[in-house]
C-alpha cells in the first residue's frame, strides 16, 4: 500500500531470547511472527484476538521499545526499522501509545501535570510556560478540567485516569496512536463515552488508531478494518463490516461465536475450546489446525500463505474455500 502512514512487512519479534549463566542460548518465543499490515491516514484498524497472541508485542515493536527481529518498518513510506530502541523512538516520535493499564503506567507519587510534562522534557521542550499551556490544552482536550494537573493518580476515577493517559500522549502531537485496550476494565456507560472521545479526538486532529480490543462489540463499533491474530500472526484482514458478516478464517468465526455480546448462541459455528497452545511450542503447518472445527490432512503440515479473496479482504487459512456459508446472528 503506498498511501500508508504505516506499514509493517513480514516483522518478526522474539521475546525471551537470551544466554543463561553457562553460556547456553535460549530460545525465545516468536510473539510476533511474520505481521503484514498497512495503516492509512485516519484509519481506524482494530486488532483483536485472545491473550497472548502477541498484540501489545506488535504494537510496542512498532512503537520501537521492542526492537524486531527482522522485517520492515515504514512511516510515511520511510523506512523506521532496524534501530536501537534508543533512537528507534526518537525516529518514530509520531507513533504514541496508550498503555493496556494506565493506572500502573503512572508514577503514583508524580502529579497528572509533571507527568504530562515529562514527555515534552523528554523531547527537548524547554519552555516551562509552553510546557504547562500544552497540558493545559491536552487535559482540556479529552473533557478533564485543567485543575486536575494538580492532582495524584490515586485521587482519579478508571475513566479519568483513560483520558489523562489519552492526554498524557497528545501533548506529543502525534500521528498514530497505539491504543491498547483503552477500555477494558470499565463500566459501560464510561466504555462508551472513552469510544466518543478517541472518535471525536481522530476527527478533530486527523488522528490514525491502532485500536486493540478484546470487546468485538466496541471493535465493530469504532473501526474502520480488523486484524484478527492468532499466535503471532495476523490470519484475517478485513473491513469491519465483512469480518463480521462475512469471515472467512475459522479462528474468526469461533471468536465470533464466543463473543457474549454477539449473541453468540445463534452462530452456527462451534466457539473455540480450550486453551490457545503455548507460544513457544506452536504447532507444524496451520498453528490454528489443532483446534480448527474444518481442519483438514494438509493443514497439520503445510503452513498457509496470506490471500487476498476479494478487495482488501486477506486470509490465511488453506480451506476456506471449502468452509460451510456463515450464519450472521440474529439481533432479534
Ligand atoms: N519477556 C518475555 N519473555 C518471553 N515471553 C514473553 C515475554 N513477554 C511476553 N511474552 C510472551 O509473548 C506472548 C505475547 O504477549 P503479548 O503481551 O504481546 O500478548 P497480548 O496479545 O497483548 O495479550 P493480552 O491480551 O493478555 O494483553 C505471550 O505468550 C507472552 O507470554
Ligand atoms: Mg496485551
Amino acid at each position: 500500500m503506498n498511501d500508508a502512514l504505516l506499514e509493517v512487512r513480514n516483522l518478526v519479534t522474539v521475546l525471551g531470547q537470551r544466554t543463561d549463566i553457562l553460556g547456553r542460548g535460549l530460545r525465545g518465543v516468536r510473539a510476533v511472527d511474520g505481521v503484514d499490515l498497512a495503516i492509512r491516514p485516519g484509519e481506524i484498524v482494530g486488532l483483536v484476538g485472545e491473550s497472548g497472541c502477541g498484540k501489545s508485542t506488535l504494537a510496542r515493536t512498532i512503537l520501537g521499545v521492542q526492537r524486531e527481529h527482522a522485517g520492515e518498518i515504514l512511516l510515511d513510506g520511510r523506512t523506521v526499522g532496524g534501530l536501537a530502541p534508543s533512537v528507534a523512538r526518537q525516529a518514530r516520535k509520531d507513533i504514541q501509545y496508550v498503555h493496556q493499564d494506565p493506572g500502573a503506567a503512572l508514577d503514583p507519587w508524580w502529579s497528572i501535570g509533571r507527568t504530562l510534562e515529562e514527555g515534552l522534557t523528554i523531547l527537548g521542550n524547554r519552555s516551562a510556560t509552553d510546557r504547562r499551556e500544552r497540558v493545559r490544552r491536552a487535559l482540556t482536550e479529552v473533557g478533564l478540567d485543567p485543575a486536575m494537573a494538580g492532582r495524584y493518580p490515586h485521587e482519579l476515577s478508571g475513566g479519568q485516569l483513560r483520558r489523562v493517559g489519552i492526554a498524557r500522549i497528545l501533548v506529543l502531537q502525534p500521528r498514530l496512536v497505539l491504543l491498547d485496550e483503552p477500555t477494558a476494565g470499565l463500566d459501560l456507560s464510561v466504555q462508551a463515552t472513552v469510544l466518543r472521545l478517541l472518535r471525536d479526538l481522530r476527527g478533530r486532529l486527523g488522528l490514525t488508531y491502532l485500536f486493540i480490543s478484546h470487546d468485538l462489540a466496541v471493535v465493530r463499533a469504532l473501526c474502520d478494518r480488523i486484524a484478527i491474530m492468532y499466535l503471532g500472526r495476523i490470519v484475517e484482514l478485513a473491513d469491519t463490516e465483512q469480518a463480521f458478516n462475512a469471515p472467512r478464517h475459522p479462528y474468526t468465526r469461533a471468536l465470533l461465536a464466543a463473543s457474549p455480546r454477539l449473541d453468540s448462541a445463534l452462530v452456527s459455528d462451534v466457539p473455540v475450546l480450550g486453551e490457545p497452545p503455548k507460544p513457544g511450542a506452536v504447532p507444524a503447518g496451520c498453528a490454528f489446525h489443532p483446534r480448527c472445527n474444518h481442519a483438514g490432512e494438509q493443514c497439520s503440515h503445510r503452513k498457509p500463505e496470506s490471500e487476498m479473496i476479494a478487495a482488501s479482504h486477506l486470509v490465511s487459512c488453506l480451506r476456506w474455500r471449502d468452509l460451510p456459508a456463515y450464519t450472521v446472528p440474529s439481533r432479534s
